[in-house]
């Protein structure tokens, strides 16, 4: 800052947070503030912390929320200025107002939160939604070399959440007509989509664990069997949607001769949402699903972009095409 006055400095950094909606302070390490721009000011004075409070919270945590008066927020910065020899230590402090994104998280939550609670309403008894929450899935991180894989996290509730993601996407697929098709059937699609993994059973692994999944998880068709007897045998639920959950695992060539072929869309089709919201639950996976009339395009987005692809099946005929990957 050689040629320039401190006070030339200030004044420039106080029309620049005219223009900009950032809060600007210069504070010593005892709370004294020693300049403040007036949205910094106004912070000092509406958090209940009181400014010395409010000086030593952000140097103490440099970069996080800080909440003044009602409804609004504040991103917090701070920076240690050079020592100046005998004085007390200097804090540069930088605010800026994140109350629109955050409100907004806020909304999302709740509208989130009153989705999950629709549903629980929707299950047809209490004991579903608390199996369903008490099955946890894992992330992991598969190493080619070895066919093994390292356990990542933990997801609680997670096939509970895996239900939630397939519900979305018919819900989704709904609104653009699917269900019109002669074949599909919206009632038997989410009542296939609650009970298919209801009687799913998972190993005590701990993040860190490095595991071959063939030895430890149980074959897929497995629990596909229990949970269509369960849907059959107390849940009295449809031979149709019996078959679609007993051969979820199954793929198209392994299905028993006397698998009914009016069936088959829906199988197609359920086996592919099911797929797209473990990549949803799982892996944090971004799915924009688009119907054209007995097709249905897909393209995944994957934080790992190993697992993207776009793909679009007739549900019809089975075919399924994979495209090159957009940009
Ligand atoms: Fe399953
Ligand atoms: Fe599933």
């Amino acid at each position: 800052m050689d040629g320039i006055s401190p006070s030339d400095f200030a004044q420039a950094v106080c029309e620049l947070a005219d223009y900009f909606p950032v809060g600007i302070a210069l504070v010593d390490e005892s709370g004294d503030v020693l300049f403040a721009t007036p949205m910094a000011e106004n912070i000092f004075k509406e958090t209940k912390m009181g400014a010395e409070e409010v000086v030593k919270w952000c140097v103490a945590k440099p970069a996080q929320t800080i909440k003044s008066s009602p409804q609004r927020y504040y991103r917090c910065w701070s920076r240690k200025l050079s020592p100046v020899p005998g004085a007390k230590d200097r804090y540069l402090l930088v605010f800026s107002d994140v109350s629109a994104e955050h409100n907004l998280m806020n909304l999302l939550k709740t509208a989130k939160e009153e989705a999950e609670q629709a549903l629980a309403v929707m299950l047809p008894d209490l004991r579903l939604a608390a199996r369903l929450q008490s099955i946890v899935e894992y992330t992991d991180e598969y190493d080619p070399r070895t066919g093994k894989i390292r356990i990542t996290g933990i997801i609680s509730q997670g096939v509970y959440r895996h239900v939630i993601n397939i519900l979305k996407l018919i819900a989704d697929t709904f609104n653009q007509g699917l269900m019109e098709l002669p074949g599909m059937e919206k009632n038997s699609l989410v009542a296939a989509a609650i009970f298919h993994d209801l009687a799913k059973v998972q190993p005590v692994l701990k993040p860190g664990d490095v595991v071959n999944p063939r030895e430890v998880f149980e074959p897929g068709h497995l629990h596909a069997f229990r949970s269509a007897a369960l849907a059959e045998g107390i849940y009295r639920l449809s031979p149709d949607v019996v078959l679609l959950i007993k051969y979820h695992h199954h793929s198209e060539e392994e299905l028993p001769p006397e698998f009914p072929p009016h069936l088959l869309p829906m199988y197609r089709f359920f086996r592919l949402i099911d797929g797209l919201s473990a990549a949803i639950t799982r892996r944090g996976a971004r799915v924009k699903i688009t119907v054209e009339a007995t097709k249905v395009h897909v393209a995944e987005n994957n934080p790992v972009p190993a697992y993207n692809r776009n793909l679009t099946m007739d549900l019809y005929t089975g075919q399924a095409i994979a495209q090159p990957l957009g940009p």
